[in-house]
């Protein structure tokens, strides 16, 4: 699909659907008055007697001769989310029409080049479905072909042009992570995710390392190792590096949790508790969507992206409660768990994060069940050991639409994470599961500045939301996307 930019107004757009943001109480007059007195009187008459406001993403579809011309509402229009929202009822509405030539009329926009962004990322975003494993529908309705982002005071150039660009590759690499999220867990082992790094990495001319098998030993990747001791995939802990043209401002790790599905291992999981448990690789995900963007939007930092996967199962090598694992930092955990995996494997990517001596370690994982019952689904928990990096991934977050909550690290929940033989262990003591997971991982960092995201919530939705079907969202990418490239 093509998305192009002009300034022309909306009476002089010619699509087969054309979309006018419409503000919350304002007179939709305002709007449409270029259109010729016919048409506006009937979109006077339709607005009048069915009530509609342009109440956030809420939509009016008027026949206009040959065309359809939406209405969309964009609430106050001081929010980019209100934005994205619209950008994505104009692709639910030209999907309910059929329409593949579209064009949205953004006059009414005061600063009209902050809300390309956000209404084609939306637009985007709404267009992505999972297919792969349903059969081919004869005429089913095959997307639209191009959409036009159009208003009188949009100054068309370069600049603007590089928005659309950046919100394409970040979309695809949403749908990237999304892909993989939804993707079945017997195809998407841990060998999988290292050949889509891989292929990334050819692709966008990163750096792409894979330690698989005896390599992990050598390395004392031991977490990975003892979560993938009862599966027939072997672990892997996959490296990828972006670097910038010219000088890094900036040496910047991010950690995914990439458990390709999570049984429990023999503390095994509840069937219910199983059915979308192949989502545990989301921050994995996360990792691999991020590293794909990074050369479209070419920030001034370095990027090193660590993917920690394993397949956490209960064959007959599988780890015990009970069993010690030495890290390679030299702490020792017990595993009272084996369903405490995520820390685990974290732990050994964590500490190869540490030792690069980055400016900051941001890990993504979808760690615990518990983060869901503290903050719900559509928000993210954030804990860490640096208040200024935590501020601004949650303005990142609130900027980009991607919920992001801070929860404490209570010092005294440390000791609900003393083990009687080892240094430490890997569940709590009940209450607080998210935070004294955070604290475990804590304990891999050293000295580096450290953000941990708990996306175990948002990273996978059961039902429709706005912009994202059902299934894996890509949450997380957009927040660090932003963020590095407020860095760079
Ligand atoms: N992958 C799960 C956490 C999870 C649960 C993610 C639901 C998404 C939805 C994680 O590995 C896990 O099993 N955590 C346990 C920790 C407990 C054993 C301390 C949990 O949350 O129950
Ligand atoms: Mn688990
Ligand atoms: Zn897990």
């Amino acid at each position: 699909m093509t998305a192009e930019l002009s300034r022309k107004k909306l009476s002089d757009l010619s699509a087969e659907m054309v979309a006018v943001a419409v503000r919350d109480g304002k007179e939709t007059s305002g709007a449409v008055s270029s259109l010729p007195k016919a048409l506006r009187d009937i979109v006077a008459e339709r607005v009048k007697r069915l009530d509609f406001h342009g109440k956030p993403a809420a939509t009016l579809l008027i026949q206009a001769g040959d065309y359809d011309l939406l209405l969309v509402g964009v609430g106050d229009g001081k929010t980019s989310e209100h934005w994205r929202r619209a950008g994505a009822a104009v692709r639910s509405a030209a999907a309910g029409a059929r329409r593949s030539k579209l064009a949205i009329a953004l006059d009414d926009a005061e600063r009209v080049v902050d809300v390309i962004g956000p209404v084609l990322e939306g637009f985007l975003l709404q267009g992505y479905s999972f297919e792969k494993y349903r059969a081919k529908k004869d005429g089913a309705y095959a997307g639209p072909k191009s959409l036009l982002l159009s208003s009188p005071t949009l100054s068309v150039g370069t600049r603007t042009q590089a928005i659309v660009d950046t919100t394409q590759g970040v979309c695809e690499a949403v749908s990237l992570a999304r892909d993989l999220v939804n993707e079945m867990p017997s195809v998407k082992v841990p060998s999988y995710l290292a050949s889509t790094a891989r292929t990334i990495g050819r692709a966008r001319g990163l750096t792409c390392e894979v330690w698989q098998g005896a390599k992990l030993t050598r390395e004392k990747m031991n977490g990975i190792l003892g979560v993938s001791a009862g599966s027939h995939q072997g672990g892997a802990l996959i490296k990828m590096v972006y670097k910038p043209k010219g000088r890094a401002k900036a040496k910047i790790a991010i950690v995914g949790k990439g458990v390709t599905f999570d049984s429990g291992g023999l503390s095994i999981k509840p069937a219910k508790s199983m059915e979308t448990m192949k989502m545990d690789m989301a921050g994995a995900a996360m990792v691999l969507g991020i590293m794909k963007a990074l050369p479209i939007l070419a920030p001034q930092v370095e990027v090193h992206g660590f993917i920690a996967a394993a397949e956490n199962m209960t064959g007959g090598g599988a780890q015990k409660p009970g069993d010690v694992i030495r890290f390679r930092n030299g702490k020792t955990a017990e595993v009272l768990n084996t369903d405490a995996e995520g820390r685990l494997v974290l732990a050994d990517a964590l500490c190869l994060a540490s030792e690069l001596e980055p400016d900051c370690i941001i890990d993504a994982a979808t760690l615990t069940g518990a983060c869901m019952v503290a903050l719900g689904t559509r928000v993210a928990g954030i804990m860490g050991n640096d208040a200024k990096l935590i501020e601004k991934l949650i303005a990142c977050g609130t900027e980009t639409g991607e919920r992001l909550w801070q929860l404490p690290l209570v010092e005294d929940y440390e000791d609900d994470i003393k083990s009687s033989m080892a240094d430490i262990r890997n569940i709590g003591a009940g209450y607080g599961g998210t935070i004294t997971a955070a604290l475990f991982l804590r304990h891999f960092v050293g000295k580096t500045k450290w953000a941990h995201l708990d996306i175990a919530g948002p990273a996978y939705t059961e039902r429709p939301l706005p912009y994202q079907p059902k299934g894996g969202t890509g949450f997380g990418i957009r927040a660090l996307l932003a963020y590095l490239d407020s860095v760079g």
